[in-house]
């Protein structure tokens, strides 16, 4: 490859500037040029789309969000929307792409370069960590982490007004910020996407702490539970047990924000590098993933189609036991 570029898309993940940072810099680094595309599939058939150079990523390996706007386009889900994109690329001379986002982003790199023929690497970038080939995602350790300082500081004043807390963090479809954070805050009660909610468990647990006088309570519920997120959960709590005094808070976007932890910096910088060496050795259609400690090249048809391998069952039953 000689003229590449990058862009974000989806929902942005902190670590994202880190990933782009690392790809401009290694590709400057082996004399390859490199464009950003702003807003994702948007701003490629917007033809928003310009050099960058070592100096345009200064500055931005500690900052959340993404330089380059992240963007959902419905226009790219249809051939002529890719079309349109691709020509742009064309225009450019760029023969190469760098896709850092989740599976939906992955998708649509696939089709354009089934359609288009040019190579894309993609890197997985969620805080959801809901990609099929890969240990971690981007953003996903710096999301837990701010699901953690913020559960805590929630148990604080549970704990000072004896009450039950039910904690609502993200995940529309994958459990992974609510199971490692309910673990890592204590919660009595986890509840995820993956596994069915057994609310008449719950009632009875609840039921039994209070017997027991045990009056904190944490419960830490993915929004893409099968009830439908705190809100929903609570509604039942109140009504069988209306003698605990119930409160409910929704984390929401805060999980997305702030500065990335050293963990996501550092993923981000190994993958956003072999994703350039990648396309520089002339690999195609992979997503970049780290497994046991080391990159591998996932084919990008497998980290869509096998995702969300279910949750991790040991941690699941580990979650049970200490909360008894
Ligand atoms: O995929 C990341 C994620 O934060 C999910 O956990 C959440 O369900 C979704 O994005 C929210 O999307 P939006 O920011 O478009 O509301």
């Amino acid at each position: 490859v000689s003229r590449i570029a990058v862009l974000t898309s989806g929902g942005d993940a902190p670590g994202m500037n880190a990933a782009i940072r690392a790809v401009v810099r290694t590709a400057i680094f082996n004399k390859i040029e490199v464009y950003g595309i702003v807003r994702g599939y948007s701003g490629m058939i917007e033809d928003d789309i310009y050099k960058m150079d070592s100096k345009s990523v200064a500055n931005i390996i500690q900052r959340g969000g993404t330089i380059l706007k992240s963007a959902r386009s419905d226009e790219f889900k249809t051939p002529a929307g890719r079309k349109k994109a691709f020509n742009n690329l064309k225009k450019k001379e760029i023969d190469g792409l760098v896709v850092i986002g989740g599976d939906g982003s992955f998708t649509g790199a696939l089709k354009l370069s089934e359609e288009h023929g040019i190579p894309v690497i993609g890197l997985p970038g969620t805080i959801d960590k809901d990609c099929y080939g890969t240990d971690s995602t981007i953003g996903f350790d710096t999301a837990v982490n701010t699901a953690v300082e913020n559960i805590d500081k929630i148990r604080d004043t549970a704990d000072a007004h004896d009450r039950l807390f039910i904690v609502e963090v993200m995940g529309r479809d994958a459990g992974y910020i609510a199971l490692n954070a309910g673990i890592a805050t204590g919660a009595e009660t986890i509840l995820l996407p993956e596994t069915k909610t057994d609310i008449e468990s719950v009632i009875i647990g609840l039921k039994r702490k209070e017997r027991r006088k045990k009056l904190v309570n944490l419960i830490v519920v993915a929004e893409g539970d099968e009830l439908g997120g705190a809100s929903e959960v609570a509604k039942v709590v109140k009504e069988r047990l209306p003698k605990i005094d119930t409160r409910v808070t929704i984390l929401g976007h805060i999980q997305r924000g702030g500065s990335p932890s050293c963990c996501d910096r550092l993923i981000a910088s190994r993958m956003g590098y072999h994703a350039v060496v990648a396309l520089n050795e002339g690999k195609r259609n992979v997503m970049i993933g780290i497994q046991n400690g080391n990159i591998v090249h996932v084919p990008l048809e497998d980290a869509i189609s096998k995702k969300n391998q279910g949750i991790d069952q040991e941690l699941l039953k580990i979650s049970h036991i200490l909360s008894i």
